[in-house]
């Protein structure tokens, strides 16, 4: 069986990866801070795949730590990397802190890779690395703007680590996927998102909401140039990203790659607004959504969408599930995990 790390895999991303790892026959080994998520995850995760993953509480900015760690783990044939904090806002009041541990994890983990001839490695990227861009769909050539916030341009700034020492050895082999916005949970909603307080993005606020923990949903502004005047994003069911992860760490292990740093979108391709999500979940839930428009959060970016044809092309990968089928299981886990019935 083939050993996987995954760094970050008690979160939200990294635990519906690991499920797919394990369903699709791989060993995966975790290693996480636990600073965003709980070792509770692991029994989710166990619930669902019959396999609790070997665990590793390590902090990986620290270079110590992560030697020894790497020194008792034998045979990995890929890394995925997903540890890192990811909370825009706070990242702009922090910024240190984001680059700290964000660019020193990352660092550590490429040196020990290094030391341990190690190969391959997944890159968790984002698309907050085009920013607003000029055309739509962004496609993997459209142009990087300056990140608007510390957390976006640790991302940005982490592509370029790769790339450059992909640049300076022959070895390494890298995919960094650039995600679009992830929703929803695992159909069985033994895991799911769990933001730790006041959640900053849309979907676990309106599941929030509608089980009566917030009052209100907040539309942060109505005025964009978009068709009901609120911002449009790409939302991606997770079990959807999840499987993204499979088709690209297959694309490594098989020797697929057409050259040793690669890039990819992972969205649907399609766009919706926050009122068609708002809409959406009331018409899958059968929920009334208490909400009300406010001003435009600081930041934010009007509209984003993901060319997808690069992903369908090279890694054969295309979405499955619609915006329904995502809300209705953010649902389904936000009930369960507040035991509603
Ligand atoms: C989506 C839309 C908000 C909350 C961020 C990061 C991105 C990725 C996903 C890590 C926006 C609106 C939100 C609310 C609202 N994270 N909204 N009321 O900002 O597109 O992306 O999270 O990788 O990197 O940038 O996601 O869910 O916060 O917002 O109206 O209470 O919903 O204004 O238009 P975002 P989001």
């Amino acid at each position: 069986m083939k050993k996987i790390i995954v760094t970050g895999g008690t979160g939200y991303i990294g635990s519906h990866t690991c499920v797919e790892l394990i369903n699709s026959g791989f060993e995966v080994i975790i290693i996480d801070d636990l600073s965003n998520s709980t070792i509770e995850v692991l029994n989710g995760i166990k619930k669902i795949t019959g396999i609790k993953p070997e665990f590793y509480k390590i902090d990986l900015a620290n270079a110590k730590e992560t030697f020894s760690c790497f020194n008792k783990i034998k045979n990995v044939s890929g890394i995925i990397h997903f540890a890192a904090y990811k909370a825009v806002g706070e990242s702009v009041n922090f910024p240190l802190k984001y680059y700290k541990n964000n660019l020193n994890s990352l660092i550590n983990i490429i040196e020990n890779m290094q030391e341990k001839s190690f190969k391959n490695i997944i890159f968790s990227s984002s698309c907050t690395v085009y920013g607003q861009a000029e055309k739509l769909p962004v496609t993997e050539q459209s142009p990087i703007i300056k990140a608007d916030s510390p957390y976006g341009n640790t991302k940005q700034i982490s592509e370029e680590i790769i790339y450059d020492t992909i640049k300076s050895t022959e070895y390494l082999k890298a995919i960094s996927l650039r995600y679009f916005n992830p929703i929803g949970a695992h159909e069985s909603s033994e895991i799911g998102e769990l933001p730790i307080g006041e959640p900053a993005n849309l979907v676990p606020y309106i599941t929030q909401t509608a089980v009566g923990i917030r009052k209100q949903l907040r539309i942060f502004g109505n005025d964009y140039n978009t068709p009901d005047g609120t911002a449009i994003r790409d939302y991606i069911h997770i079990t959807d990203l999840a499987k993204a992860h499979i088709a690209a760490l297959n694309r490594l292990l098989n020797k697929e790659n057409k050259i040793n740093y690669e890039v990819f979108n992972i969205g649907t391709g399609k766009g919706n607004s926050v009122l068609e999500v708002v809409k959406t979940f009331e018409k899958v839930t059968g929920i009334k959504l208490n909400y009300k428009i406010v001003n435009r959060r600081p930041g934010d970016i009007e509209k984003i969408w993901a060319d997808t044809s690069h992903a369908e092309k090279e890694l054969g990968f295309k979405t499955e599930k619609s915006l329904g089928d995502a809300l209705l299981s953010a649902w389904n886990w936000e009930k369960k995990y507040r035991n509603i019935t």
